[in-house]
């Protein structure tokens, strides 16, 4: 606003209010204006019964918390305005210091509004940490520095970056830690659980409907910690066990002469040792499951798009995508063996 050719213009009295109410009204306006862009990951817009049960809650909390402060600001400005100073000579007001109906009232109220607040949090709660029935989908999710790893034991499938679970229907989670404690979070679905070693935690969502929630790692967990994202894809059953088919059948054979140079850039470069992809001899599980990796909108934690352009630039140094990674740089590779491998891996359907 500074350098718009007034300054040093007299500035006319009436002026100066506006220019105060303005550097008010201006930052509330923007606060304001921010609520009007689209929210991917708001508690405030639930998609499914966990996430709705706990915005009522904090709605009822803001709601019984608005009470009082109403209660308490409303009283006190009268009694500001109505009991000021106005000169000498006026005597003080009758003093309740002691008294002991006024004290029990203001006791009994808020232990009133405590178990107002109680019954429901209790019920709720209960609701919220009874298990899933035993036919729901299980899936294992485990947090890794600084990536997810999605386990479904009962489909025999391992995936990374994205959970995919059908709508309408509970899944039961089960969250554990490969390192440090870790949150799980997928703010339009539920609330925070953390995954800590050697200690499972659990929790069941349900998506309501269908969409791809972005979600987030909550707790600190180290250097990359703000980049450890993840996405929820919930589509409907019939799509989710199409999804699961095609994990369950991968395509693991090169479909190219390129894609074939790719495998042995691969196998050259010992990829296997911390990469697992279902139906071949790779079989390391320091780093995510590829089986099917071309097939997901994102991979490194959703730091990056599924590409050829974005694998290639995270092989070739991926500490500079998440600083910390154990993933070592391969900065080695030729531009034909990387055009190669990117290849190969995104042929993984
Ligand atoms: Cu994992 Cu923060």
């Amino acid at each position: 606003m500074a350098g718009n050719g007034r300054q040093g213009a007299p500035e006319p009295a009436p002026r100066r209010g506006a220019t105060r109410l303005s550097r008010v009204v201006a930052p509330a306006l923007g606060l304001l204006l921010c609520a009007c862009a689209a929210h991917p990951q708001s508690t405030l817009a639930p998609r499914g019964p966990v996430a709705q049960m706990e915005l009522g809650l904090m709605g009822y909390s803001l709601l019984i918390m608005a009470g009082v402060f109403l209660a308490v600001v409303i009283p006190l400005g009268i009694v500001l305005v109505r009991c000021r100073d106005r000169g000498v000579g006026r005597p003080l007001p009758k003093q309740v210091e002691g008294h002991h109906g006024l004290e029990i009232l203001w006791t009994a109220i808020p232990v009133l509004l405590l178990v107002f607040l109680a019954v429901p949090t209790v019920h709720d709660s209960f609701l919220l940490a009874a298990p899933a029935p035993a036919s729901a989908l299980q899936i294992t999710v485990i947090g890794h520095q600084w990536w997810w790893e999605f386990d479904y034991p009962g489909l025999g499938i391992v995936t990374a970056d994205e959970m995919h679970m059908p709508t309408g229907q509970r899944v039961e989670l089960t969250l554990k830690s490969a390192d440090v404690i870790h949150s799980f979070w997928v703010p339009r679905l539920g609330g925070k659980e953390e995954t800590i070693p050697g200690q499972p935690n659990h929790m069941w969502l349900q998506a309501n409907t269908a969409g791809t929630y972005p979600g987030q790692c909550a707790e600190f967990c180290g250097l990359s910690h703000s980049l450890m994202r993840f996405f929820v894809v919930a589509q409907s059953p019939a799509a989710f066990r199409a999804w699961a088919h095609g994990l369950q059948h991968p395509v693991v054979t090169p479909q190219s002469a390129l894609a074939k140079q790719g495998l042995a850039v691969f196998n050259q470069f010992g990829c296997g040792r911390c990469h697992t992809i279902d139906g071949t001899p790779a079989q390391g599980k320091v780093g995510p499951n590829l089986t099917g990796l071309g097939n997901r909108a994102v991979v490194v934690a959703g730091a990056l798009q599924n590409n050829a352009r974005d694998l290639r630039q995270w092989i070739h140094d991926p500490g500079a995508i998440i600083p910390g990674t154990v993933m070592p740089p391969f900065s080695t590779l030729s531009a034909a063996q990387m055009k190669a491998l990117t290849t190969y891996l995104e042929g993984l359907k």
